[in-house]
């Protein structure tokens, strides 16, 4: 047993597969890079056979990230194992994680198959991947509700095959810390040759008990690779959130005896970056990465800090990156100083032809607003490749006219694959009129289920931040916008909202 823990980070995975998190290839790369300097041990970039989409996500990731190893997920069987290992072919580090579900719940309605034939899919599908790399992760998909007897089975021939990483999944969230953490422990000790592989907890938060149930996973049950997502994200209640995990493990050293590469310092820039990208909005009391969590408001607790600032607290803020946050640009910042700024928030880019571009956009910005936040120039920068050439829709411009008894106005013009064109609508109220106005041209016959507007950095001088939800024929994509004025916000949103939704056309369903 080693004393290094491994962080595996599939926020680009299972993340993604949270409703309206879809990601663009482009919002993959940014956030794979920040992971990297994380220094996060695997980074799950996606599912290359669900998707051309998402093929092409984990290519690009895999061609870029050299510190991390890059893996693809795939399902057991010959063709999504192949296209994993075509996408992950230029990775410097690359892993394959095939899956198969094993409960007995899932064999017999889901897979429609007899234990015995996914026994044999499962060694097949493992052979099959370590003709190809030499690093192949293999999961039960519904471990925890599986059969002792079968799962030890299983994992003892697909060991025999070369699975390299047995990853036990909760995948329903069912699981409690004491029961999951001794599961991992009696697999450990029934399986002959549990010795050759690096075990692996994958829980889901759907009982509120992801990360507690990871943590028992490694203390009781031996695990040396924690699976989790940042901010948490993913399907129904989410993933075990890495902030916290890795928090956990690094604040009671004392307590877990283990090591991790993590530079925690960036752990609040990736939660910011995730939750610009995706539009889920972080909450305030969330541990580590909250804008509540070291904020101490009650008189004592700020006495006892101003006096000793471990009567109240046992992490420092500065460790989890809160310090550099602090730091305000404006107008008179110049070209260095936006830069070393970039740097910090983790956003790397191509070329210093991007950093011009992206620093135009930064003085237009900054005559209008005399402080720029971080949240600023993150969410400058995703409306930067929000507005790519290659998308379906982008903004231009935007008018639109509203006095109190009449009814608002709004004229917008937009692109369509490169050519512009005007909508023109009336509505309720102006951002009503503006999101009309666009559909009038695209007919995208999408329904909003969200809409929500958020003052990035609390003030009214803020920018506005706009998520829209839309769903159309089953599938829910978030987009989200920024700017000062909350209407072309809106604006902004919903055509990337719409981008989303063309790109995520020919996604196969998703899995936990
Ligand atoms: O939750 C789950 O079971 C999964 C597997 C695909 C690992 O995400
Ligand atoms: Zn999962």
């Amino acid at each position: 047993m080693t004393d290094k823990l491994i962080i595996f980070d599939t926020t680009l995975r299972d993340g993604e597969q949270s409703p309206g998190a879809s990601m663009t290839k482009d919002e993959k790369l940014r956030i794979a890079r920040l992971l990297e300097r994380l220094k996060v041990d695997v980074i799950e970039a996606g599912f290359p056979a669900s998707s051309n989409g998402d093929f092409e996500a984990v290519r690009l990731v895999a061609n870029a990230i050299k510190d991390s190893t890059v893996c693809g997920l795939s399902r057991a069987n010959d063709r999504d194992i192949s296209r994993a290992a075509e996408a992950l072919k230029g990775a410097a580090s690359s892993r394959i994680h095939t899956f198969i579900a094993t409960s007995p719940l899932h064999m017999e309605k889901k897979l429609r198959m007899s234990p015995d034939e996914v026994f044999e899919q499962a060694k097949l599908a493992v052979r099959f991947a370590r003709n190809l790399v030499g690093d192949v992760e293999f999961s039960p998909e519904d471990g925890y509700r599986s059969d002792m007897d079968f799962l030890c089975r299983v994992i003892e021939a697909v060991i025999a095959e070369g699975a390299t990483t047995i990853n036990v999944p909760d995948t329903v969230g069912y699981a409690i810390p004491e029961l999951y953490g001794t599961f991992i422990k009696t697999l450990r000790e029934r399986v002959p040759n549990s010795d050759k592989a690096i075990w692996s907890v994958h829980c889901h938060n759907d009982l509120g008990m992801a990360v507690a149930n990871s943590l028992a996973g490694v203390k009781i049950g031996g695990a040396r690779q924690v699976e989790c997502t940042i901010n948490g994200l993913g399907e129904r209640a989410g993933n075990c959130s890495l902030e916290e995990i890795v928090m956990a493990v690094k604040t009671r050293r004392d307590y877990f005896g283990l090591d991790m590469g993590i530079d925690a310092q960036h752990l609040l820039a990736a939660s910011r970056m995730v939750s610009q990208t995706t539009g889920f909005v972080v909450q305030p009391n969330k541990a580590v990465v909250g804008a509540n969590a070291f904020a101490h408001a009650s008189g004592i607790h700020q006495d006892g800090v101003l006096k000793a600032r471990d009567t109240y607290e046992i992490m420092r803020a500065e460790d989890v990156g809160w310090s550099h946050n602090k730091i305000v640009l404006g107008k008179l910042s110049g070209r260095n100083a936006f830069k070393q700024r970039l740097v910090e928030l983790g956003v790397t880019m191509e070329s210093e032809a991007d950093i011009n571009t992206a620093f135009a956009r930064f003085k237009e910005l900054a005559d209008r607003k005399s402080e720029i936040f971080d949240e600023d120039i993150l969410a400058l920068v995703s409306d930067e490749e929000g507005s790519n050439v290659g998308e379906q829709f982008g903004f231009v411009s935007l008018s639109q006219h509203s006095e109190t008894g009449e009814r608002p106005q709004a004229r917008v013009v937009f692109t369509v694959q490169g050519k512009e064109v005007t909508g023109e609508s009336d509505g309720n109220g102006p951002v009503d009129a503006s999101l009309k106005a666009i559909e009038s041209h695209v007919r995208s016959g999408a329904e909003m289920v969200l809409y929500s507007v958020n003052a990035i950095s609390g003030s009214t001088e803020s920018q506005g931040e706009v998520t829209v939800r839309l769903q159309n024929a089953g599938r829910v994509v978030n987009g989200v916008g920024a700017d000062p004025d909350i209407v072309v916000a809106s604006a902004k949103a919903y055509l990337s909202a719409l981008n989303k939704l063309q790109s995520q056309a020919d996604k196969v369903v998703a899995q936990g």
